[in-house]
């Protein structure tokens, strides 16, 4: 059992994660600043694991507790250091960071780069700066497949040229590269080495998460309307938007519509439980690894098998490409296989019928009426 740090936990992935860390007989202290998310996630969480959440300050953590909220920003550098004392104050040191907190919209990022330099770079060298004070050297980090660009070969290895394309990836490239830095391995050309720097770091490269947790009570709940395929679907077949817009029939793909690697939210949390452990049990190391089916489906296998699931129409209708898209995005997942003995364990169909629990028992997400 391991005191673990969770930044974002109450966001999309963030909160499936902390369930499975919850089960699987971990203590977690969750930082987030509800910027993109709501509390009653994390009410959900506790209530699925049997347990309570408690809210506290960073400077007043009482332990021991099996799940506590702590509301604050990731580049409140007092904050970090009170929370990480605090911890340690009273018996319970944090062990290891998993680290979801950030901005994620690829379009906002290109109006505002300077924020997402800010939250994404300046906030994780901040943490990075307390965990190291704090003698607190394991981080799990939430990278992304954006990290490809407009990728060379599918599916996609680790290996591949890194070439971001927007400030987001931009953003995941240069805390990938610091903590390449800090693990002591800058420049290198294998994703995996072993460092005498006393870090464990894993770089997870997440491909497309989608779906919720099979309850229906946590899933994803974006502010406005949904910028990514899946929650536009589901709210299309829920009646809160009249269709969908496909953007583009012309791609070099079977239907000509983009093809992604679509990989359920709770594999995706699976996978950090999977990382999480071969760190905590592994010597200082790097781990970069895909986290993705290796499966492709395209925008109208989504749109078929969310049409299976809710037993409902999805009217949509076909616009030109969306500017910054790639073709084809599916990962090669054969590393994670290999270091993780982790692969994904559910399918597209599962995906929808998940999804779909969430999004129809949750018609407007963890907003009004619903708490
Ligand atoms: P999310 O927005 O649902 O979760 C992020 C959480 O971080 C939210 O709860 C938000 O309130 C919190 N947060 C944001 N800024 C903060 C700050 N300054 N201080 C404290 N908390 C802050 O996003 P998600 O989909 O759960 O993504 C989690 C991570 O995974 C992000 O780093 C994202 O870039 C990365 N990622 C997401 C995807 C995806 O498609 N969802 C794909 C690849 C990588
Ligand atoms: C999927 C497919 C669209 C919306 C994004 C980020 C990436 C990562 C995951 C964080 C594409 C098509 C979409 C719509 C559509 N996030 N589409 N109509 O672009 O693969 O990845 O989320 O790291 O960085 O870029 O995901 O869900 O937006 O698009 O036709 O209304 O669906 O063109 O082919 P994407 P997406």
């Amino acid at each position: 059992m391991a005191q673990l740090l969770i930044t974002g936990g109450a966001g999309f992935i963030g909160s499936h994660t902390c369930l499975v860390l919850l089960e699987a007989g971990h203590q977690l202290l969750v930082l987030d600043d509800f910027s993109n998310s709501s509390a009653v996630a994390l009410k959900r969480v506790a209530e699925l694991a049997g347990t309570r959440l408690q809210r506290d300050q960073p400077t007043l953590i009482k332990a021991p507790d099996t799940f506590t909220l702590v509301e604050g920003d990731i580049r409140d550098a007092p904050c970090l250091d009170a929370l990480f004392a605090s911890a340690k104050a009273c018996g319970q040191p944090i062990d290891a960071v998993i680290h979801f907190a950030g901005l994620k919209a690829v379009g906002e990022s290109v109006q505002q780069p300077l924020r997402y330099w800010d939250v994404n770079v300046v906030g994780t060298q901040r943490l990075l700066s307390a965990m190291d004070q704090h003698n607190c050297r394991t981080m799990v980090f939430s990278s992304s497949a954006t990290l490809y660009g407009y990728p060379d070969q599918v599916p996609i290895p680790e290996t591949a040229p890194i070439q971001p394309i927007n400030p987001y990836g931009a953003s995941k490239h240069a805390v990938e590269e610091l903590l390449a830095d800090l693990a002591g391995c800058s420049g290198a050309a294998e994703p995996i080495q072993a460092s005498g720097a006393g870090w464990r770091i894993a770089r997870l490269r997440y491909f497309n998460p989608v779906g919720a947790h099979p309850s229906g009570r946590i899933g994803e709940d974006p502010n406005g309307i949904p910028n990514n395929l899946f929650p536009f679907i589901t709210q299309v077949a829920v009646g809160r938007r009249p269709e969908l817009t496909v953007f583009g029939d012309d791609w070099p793909t079977p239907d000509g519509t983009g093809v992604r690697d679509y990989i359920h939210v709770m594999d995706l949390a699976e996978g950090h439980r999977e990382a999480l452990h071969s760190l905590l049990s592994a010597d200082p190391q790097l781990l970069t690894l895909n986290l993705g089916s290796g499966q492709g489906a395209s925008v109208l296998d989504v749109v078929k098998a969310m049409e299976a699931a809710s037993q409902r129409a999805i009217p949509y209708r076909i616009a030109p490409r969306r500017p910054g898209d790639a073709a084809i995005t599916v990962a090669n997942p054969a590393l994670a296989a290999q270091q993780l003995h982790w692969r994904t364990q559910r399918s597209l169909a599962e995906i929808c019928r998940d999804g779909w629990a969430w999004q129809q028992a949750n018609p407007n997400g963890y907003g009004d009426g619903c708490r």
